[in-house]
């Protein structure tokens, strides 16, 4: 099977929230810190941002990784979309496409639109596509559409707190990349004596481990943080080797604990 997420660089940036004059600070203080990984979206309002920053760091365009998602309004016109959002980059191609969300109650169905995304990636506007808040069943029928090897990762939430296993391992069965959203559990980590206790024993900070657990699970991480000491410490989680004792006891902090659940999301897994 192609690897097809073997390039998608282990930690980014999330951009939700990094809008106006802060947000370019912010993408811009990220950049020079090492981030090349930008992760933004037709409806956060940074895709503007995102490119004006990549374009002010001098930095060649082919060391940045960007990804930009599709949002449900638009599977209709989902090419099209793709082109504004390029647009609104400055960016001749995305690095990564996804479709944010499934359909609200799947109407249009995931066999409708997911096709069109190929298409995208045939037509050099997208290097590697993928799906976000996919559950295993719509994950199955955009593989009975375009075929395996496809879809490059499945953005979904994932943080201590959701550690999601059952949607990862069958993502991990068809070799697509698991990225973690909201991988600081939204900055909710604070307070849990066991992360507190692995924090002091490595010398590192709650989200580090937060973050290196993900890591050590396999996933890709895309922590958000407008504080350039925190965008530091986050990209350093990666230097971060829990030992076997502490995998275990972050393990048990699942509580199925989802902060993401609109209501006309999926039923999830
Ligand atoms: N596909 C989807 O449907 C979807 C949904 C949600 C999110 N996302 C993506 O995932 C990204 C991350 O998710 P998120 O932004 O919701 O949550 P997150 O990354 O888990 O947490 C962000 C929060 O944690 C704080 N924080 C960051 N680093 C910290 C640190 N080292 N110590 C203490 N607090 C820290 C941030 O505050 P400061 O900024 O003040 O540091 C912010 O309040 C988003 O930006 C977006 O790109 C995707």
């Amino acid at each position: 099977m192609p690897a097809q997420n073997s390039a998608i660089p282990k930690i980014g940036l999330g951009t939700y929230g990094l809008t106006g004059a802060e947000g370019l600070a912010a993408l811009s203080s990220a950049i020079d810190l090492g981030y090349r990984h930008l992760d933004t979206a037709q409806t956060y309002g940074t895709e503007e941002n995102v490119g004006e920053t990549i374009k002010a760091s001098g930095i060649d365009r082919a060391n940045f990784f960007v990804t930009t998602k599709v949002t449900a309004s638009n599977l209709g016109r989902l090419a099209e979309s793709v082109d504004d959002s390029l647009k609104a980059m400055r960016l001749d191609y995305a690095d990564l496409v996804l479709i944010h969300w499934p359909a609200p109650h799947d109407d249009p169905p995931v066999s409708a639109y997911i096709g069109e995304l190929a298409r995208v990636q045939d037509h050099g506007k997208a290097r590697l596509i993928g799906v976000s808040n996919f559950t295993r069943r719509h994950v199955d029928e955009a593989i009975a559409e375009i075929g395996e090897g496809r879809l490059a990762t499945n953005q979904v939430e994932r943080h201590v707190f959701l550690q999601n296993r059952v949607l990862a391992t069958h993502c991990r069965d068809w070799g697509i990349a698991v990225t973690a959203y909201m991988p600081l559990a939204g900055g909710r980590l604070d307070g849990n004596p066991d992360i507190e206790a692995i924090a002091r024993k490595y010398g590192a900070t709650q989200s580090q481990v937060a973050l290196a657990y993900l890591l050590a699970l396999g996933s890709i991480v895309i922590p958000k943080s407008a504080a350039p000491e925190r965008q530091r410490t986050n990209l350093a989680a990666g230097e971060i080797a829990l030992d076997e004792a502490d995998m275990n006891r972050l393990a048990g902090l699942d509580r199925g604990e989802r902060h993401i659940d609109p209501k006309w999301g999926p039923d999830w897994d």
